[in-house]
């Protein structure tokens, strides 16, 4: 059996050796004007190398932050694009979009600031926020177990942060048909969204986001009919003690990045209604099957879905903040 830690090892050098595959082919495909595969190269060759550190340990002492770090890439890139929008606090005069209903318990921000404080030691002033969080979440992926892919990188912060603007992000309440159409506006597939998704392997949801399926669903029954039967029981008992703060884990396997959350769908174990929505359309159905079966077709759509969410609405006249939460 191998301990952890050469396990851990084991997986450093398969970053190296893909590193150096991919800068040997070239860069990948599909990478947008504004980025590039060797961004830092000249001004801070070790970024890459520092995040991946940071992240590490921080997972080492608190592997759920690993989610909250995926989901901070993510509320960034869809509320204004990928610009750090999200890392900014509020001030006197503005709400930042931190501060709004649907920031819904964001995590991980000092995990990004001690990333930042270590590359402005290295060096000042040159990688953005907007990276560091691209570069986070996919360290945080495949440190939790998930696939290794290439980030390209260049993203500039921006300088607007407001609350309003979250309503860009998806409700836990919606159907497959709505987050189809809400996903294609933003240019995602019909399996990039399933497999996206499938980004709640990892972490954790407070009452307040799947409360609506558990009592007064509709006139007729108390409880969503197509969430598991025991599965209700517990979370109304979870709920009644602890209130909308109380918390359930997406999947049985929270801090691991799995298939184990598609399996869940199958069992009608989904936690949001927009988790068991995607088994209940036929469309989505199927992928879900497929994605329950095969962790290498979730791997490759998940890593596809996630290189088209790190280039959203890319801002190329942002700058690169000194401090992630203010404005230099
Ligand atoms: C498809 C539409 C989506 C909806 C409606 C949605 C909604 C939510 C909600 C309501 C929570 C729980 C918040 C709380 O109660 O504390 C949550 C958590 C989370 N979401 Fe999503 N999400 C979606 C897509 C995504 C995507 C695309 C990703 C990343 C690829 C993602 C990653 C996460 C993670 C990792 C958590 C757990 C956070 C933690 O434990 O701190 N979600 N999401
Ligand atoms: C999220 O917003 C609420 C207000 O709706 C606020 O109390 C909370 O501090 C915010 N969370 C974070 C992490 O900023
Ligand atoms: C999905 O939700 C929308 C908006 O609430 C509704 O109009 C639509 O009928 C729903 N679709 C299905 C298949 O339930």
């Amino acid at each position: 059996m191998m301990s952890a830690a050469s396990i851990n090892k084991y997986r450093r050098v398969i970053v190296g050796v893909l590193l150096a595959a991919v800068a040997a082919a070239g860069g990948v495909v599909g990478v947008a004007g504004a980025l590039s595969m060797d961004y830092y190269y000249m001004s801070c060759p070790f970024a890459e190398m520092v995040v991946f550190n940071v992240v590490g340990e921080a997972l080492y002492k608190d592997p759920t932050l690993a989610a909250g770090l995926l989901r901070l890439h993510f509320h960034d890139c869809f509320v204004q694009g990928c610009d750090a929008s999200v890392l900014l606090d509020s001030t006197s005069d503005n709400t930042a979009e931190k501060d709004a209903p649907a920031n819904r318990s964001l995590r991980g921000f000092e995990v990004i600031d001690a990333i930042k404080e270590a590359l402005e030691a290295q060096c000042p002033g040159t990688v953005s926020c907007a990276d560091i969080l691209a570069l986070a979440a996919r360290d945080a992926v495949y440190t939790a177990g998930g696939p290794y892919y290439v980030v390209a990188t260049g993203r500039r912060d921006g300088f607007r942060s407001d609350a309003a603007d979250t309503v860009a992000l998806p409700a836990p309440s919606l159907n497959a048909s709505v987050l189809t159409k809400m996903f294609a506006s933003h240019g995602f597939t019909v399996p990039e969204l399933v497999a996206l998704s499938g980004g709640h392997t990892l972490g954790v949801a407070h009452c307040a986001s799947f409360k609506n399926r558990l009592s007064s669903f509709d006139a007729t029954n108390d409880v969503d009919p197509s969430l598991d039967a025991s599965l209700a029981a517990s979370l109304g008992s979870t709920c009644g003690s602890g209130g909308d703060g109380a918390t359930a884990e997406f999947d049985s396997t929270s801090n691991a990045f799995d298939t184990d959350y598609f399996r869940g769908l199958q069992e009608r174990r989904g936690l949001l209604t927009s988790d068991q929505t995607l088994a209940g359309s036929p469309e989505t159905e199927m992928l879900v099957n497929m994605f329950a079966v095969s962790q290498p077709m979730f791997f490759y759509t998940f890593q596809q879905g996630m290189l088209k969410m790190g280039q959203l609405d890319l801002k190329l006249d942002g700058d690169v903040r000194r401090s992630c939460r203010i404005l230099n």
